[in-house]
């Protein structure tokens, strides 16, 4: 089972992120300072548009803080990295590969030998209980299926860190509950790190080590707290007071007011030489 470790795999600190519109600075990102342990999983809600994938795509080193760092493995993240997955909401396979096809896609585009990434991609077909489904294409696959085709995809590299841009959000009820329980088989086994973004409280709190709540825009840490709660989560954990509490204080700590202007730090209009 995945233990958190006192070993920091990710660590942000004071990140800004503002894009540009028209010259001026649109501040996304404020502030954000936290923190990943090895093999943890943590979970980021906030209000929508308050700058949660953003801040993903950040860790993913997709887009550059405009001030302040990401370190990865001990070193700044400069750019996209090998060991981090990322799976958004729609689970965006190929839809003329097969679900073999798209699980070995990464393996391809790196050359490996034709055998080893057969081997590798039956393994997490396997992983993932697709097997009999090897060649099926995307569109005979159910949103739950093909959204564990997108996992196994981001896992074959073997990350050290999975992004999840709420990967379950287009799931129905049931299906969603489901993946939870894979998802949480896929971490024990894998042992990656994990960072979901998701607009379920339950969710986070069935799945997350520790849950960060962001403010509306421009996004601060808002709360962010270790889940005291014994794993394994079963079903009945749901109904217990604690649970409740928990959730009412996330639920709390997202809907409260957005910052006034008085609230909002003086912004680097241009970040620092790095
Ligand atoms: N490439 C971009 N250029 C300019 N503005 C952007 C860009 N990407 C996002 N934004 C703006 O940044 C803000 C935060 O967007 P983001 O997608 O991070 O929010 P979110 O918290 O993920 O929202 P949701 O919960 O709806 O998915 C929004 O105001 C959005 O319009
Ligand atoms: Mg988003």
């Amino acid at each position: 089972m995945a233990q958190v470790t006192p070993e920091t795999l990710v660590e942000v600190r004071d990140l800004h992120l503002a894009f540009r519109n028209r010259g001026e600075p649109f501040w996304v990102l404020q502030g954000i300072s936290l923190t990943v342990p090895e093999g943890g999983f943590v979970a980021v809600l906030g209000p929508s548009g308050c700058g949660k994938s953003t801040l993903l795509r950040v860790l993913a080193g997709l887009l550059p803080p405009s001030w302040g760092e990401v370190r990865f493995a001990g070193r700044p993240l400069r750019g996209p990295h090998p060991d981090i997955g990322l799976v958004f909401q729609e689970a965006n396979l190929l839809p003329w590969r097969t679900v073999l096809g798209n699980i070995a896609l990464p393996l391809e585009l790196r050359g490996l030998p034709r055998a080893q990434i057969l081997a590798q991609a039956r393994a997490m077909v396997r992983l993932i209980g697709l097997e009999g489904f090897e060649h099926t294409l995307p569109r005979d696959l159910s949103g739950g299926m093909a959204q564990r085709v997108a996992l196994a995809r981001a896992l074959i590299y073997r990350p050290r860190l999975l992004l999840l841009d709420e990967p379950f959000a287009s799931l129905d009820a049931l299906t969603r509950e489901q993946m939870w329980g894979e998802l949480l088989r896929l971490w024990h086994h894998t042992r990656v790190a994990v960072v979901m973004v998701t607009h379920s409280i339950t969710e986070a709190l069935f799945l997350a080590d520790r849950i960060c709540v962001l403010s509306p825009r421009p996004a601060r840490i808002r709360l962010c707290f270790d889940v005291p709660l014994p794993r394994p989560r079963t079903e009945d954990l749901r109904y217990t007071p604690e649970f409740g509490a928990l959730a009412r204080r996330v639920r709390e700590a997202i809907g409260a007011a957005a910052p006034t202007r008085a609230d909002i730090p003086p912004q680097p209009e241009h970040p620092p030489a790095r």
